[in-house]
């Protein structure tokens, strides 16, 4: 399976793509769970699959945070934009900070997980990193619930003299498998050259139950918040454990 060139070659383009300011409101939401379960104080925080480190742009402050990626590119797109922030390369299947949290965190970098296996390992990652009591908020993208065989949508987004016209489908070539794929086609141009790539990125697709229970078996209190923060009106889910 190829790498998503997003992630590695072409991580340049992510924050033209995706800015940290549309993270806003998904971020209050994160403060609010997290101020909720917490309680005041400046917790310290993991995030795993920090990406570019745009929706941890708007936690930093008020947490004491480390970020953990597989893309040394990413982690420096995010380093730079959270300077405050300790940034390590790794797998969020199998990497161990040696160091425990009162939250970690996955944003939609847990789509990246294409089988129970690679969930349940990094539910363990989760809890070797967690204080008891410690908390879990995940959030895939697409559950089988959520998910209606295909979406589409394109846009355009500027900056800096790049533009870039984006082009996503998001397609379940098996519904047997615990596998979608989401084409992202790029045209995209400096200083007057224009060209077009097509990327493609495999994530999983698991029921809300699957999830649910996949956490209950690794020791966590499982629940599943409704996340009305997508722009389509889209249906969501914040997944929330508390490690027993
Ligand atoms: C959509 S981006 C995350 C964007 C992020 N939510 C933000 O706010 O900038 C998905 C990220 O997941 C990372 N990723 C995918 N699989 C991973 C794994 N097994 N371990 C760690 N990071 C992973 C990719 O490298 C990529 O940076």
């Amino acid at each position: 399976m190829q790498r998503p060139r997003l992630y590695y070659d072409l991580a340049y383009l992510w924050p033209i793509l995706d800015p940290p300011e549309d993270f806003i409101e998904e971020a209050g939401f994160w403060k609010a769970v997290l101020s909720k379960k917490l309680g005041a104080g400046i917790h310290p925080i993991l995030e795993l699959g920090v990406g570019a480190g745009h929706l941890l742009s708007h936690l930093a402050s008020e947490f004491e945070a480390t970020a953990v990626d597989i893309s040394p590119q990413m982690i420096s797109l995010s380093r730079k934009l959270n300077p405050q922030v300790e940034h390590i390369v790794g797998d969020m299947r199998s990497v161990r900070v040696g160091r425990r949290y009162k939250a970690v965190l996955i944003h939609d970098a847990v789509s990246y997980l294409l089988s129970e296996t690679d969930i349940s390992k990094t539910l363990e990652t989760a809890a070797a990193h967690l204080c008891n009591g410690g908390l879990l908020i995940m959030c895939p993208d697409w559950y089988r619930e959520t998910f209606h065989g295909i979406y589409e949508t394109d846009r355009i987004s500027m900056k800096d003299g790049t533009s870039i016209f984006l082009e996503q489908r998001v397609s379940d070539e098996d519904p047997q498998d615990t596998l979608i794929e989401t084409s992202f086609k790029l045209t995209f141009g400096e200083n007057g050259h224009q060209q077009t790539i097509e990327d493609i990125h495999v994530t999983g697709l698991f029921s809300l139950e699957t999830w649910l229970t996949l956490m209950d078996k690794m020791n966590f209190d499982a629940e599943a918040l409704p996340y009305p923060v997508y722009d389509d009106n889209e249906p969501g889910y914040l997944l929330v454990g508390s490690l027993r």
